[in-house]
């Protein structure tokens, strides 16, 4: 496994693989990050993984200056998973000086965490433009835990015609349903032991659903009940919306399917689960 800093060092490396499935990462990784991996090396001749905590991306007041980095630890874990190549550019490497170029997708990013991290996926797809660009891989692996993410690096992807393929891979989940974050470590025991409450909630619209309830009110409302439980965990919204558009619903259309999304602050830590009640 090669380490890389610069984008010179980069583009030397890369010249030497076949086809490349990039994962794209902020590092302190955990078992999500790697099912990415372990998908990226099933489907390419190589896998390169990028570890870069994105200042772009983090709003004022955010956990830019505490966000969790152990690069020993990560690099042990990426060479146990037969990662080719680690890309850990330094900001100038990604932002060099001089640097003015960002890219904004609309649309998709004016509701749910756009709406609420004002900034943050102007961030998001400039990073990636950026490593895309740098790493020039086949195909793009990304998480459903960050749904909204997916949904606008694949509209970057399509509208600035960047040639490559958008993977998503599905949440990885501790045995008692929170799912693995970085940021999960921010949690108190606590805070850690009522976490798993999002997703129950999230469980009980996929039960309202099966039970052939269509309408949003009944699915959130399913959602509200399990939630009320814990008064511990303040939620920010639920939201049942269309997968493409991410525009609300009222009513599921059982073709199209709907992305059931929450967000929850506990204490310092902001939590996102969802579900995707899928289309029959
Ligand atoms: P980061 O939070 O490090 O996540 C890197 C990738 O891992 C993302 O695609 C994310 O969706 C995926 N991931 C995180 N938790 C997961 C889980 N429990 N199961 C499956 N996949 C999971 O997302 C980012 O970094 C950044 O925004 C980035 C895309 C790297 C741009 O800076």
């Amino acid at each position: 496994m090669r380490v890389v800093t610069t984008r010179d060092e980069l583009s030397c490396a890369r010249a030497e693989l076949g086809t490349v499935g990039l994962v794209p990462t902020m590092g302190y990784l955990h078992d999500g990050h790697l099912s990415l991996v372990r998908a990226a090396r099933s489907a390419n001749d190589a896998v390169v993984v990028s570890i870069f905590v994105n200042p772009t991306q983090f709003g004022p007041g955010e956990d830019l200056a505490s966000y969790p980095r152990d690069l020993d630890r990560d690099l042990a874990m990426l060479e146990a998973e037969g990662a080719d190549l680690v890309w850990t550019p330094r900001v100038e490497d990604v932002y060099p000086p001089g640097w003015s170029t960002h890219v904004s997708v609309g649309g998709v990013t004016e509701v749910l965490e756009g709406a609420r991290r004002p900034g943050h996926f102007d961030g998001v797809a400039t990073v990636c433009k950026i490593l895309f660009g740098a790493v020039r891989p086949t195909r793009a692996y990304v998480g459903q835990k960050d749904a909204q993410q997916t949904v606008v690096i694949r509209r970057l992807v399509e509208d600035l015609a960047l040639g490559l393929e958008v993977c998503v891979e599905p949440i990885r989940r501790e045995p008692d349903g929170l799912a693995m974050s970085s940021r999960n470590t921010y949690l108190s025991p606590g805070e850690r032991a009522a976490a798993p409450v999002l997703h129950r909630a999230l469980v009980a619209v996929e039960e309202t659903y099966a039970a052939g309830r269509r309408q949003a009110s009944e699915l959130l409302g399913a959602a509200h009940v399990v939630l009320a439980i814990e008064p511990a965990v303040p939620v920010e919204y639920v939201s049942v919306a269309d997968p493409d558009t991410l525009t609300e619903l009222d009513l599921v259309d059982p073709a199209r399917g709907a992305l059931v999304s929450l967000a929850a602050r506990l204490g310092r830590t902001r939590l996102i689960d969802n579900l995707v009640l899928a289309p029959v």
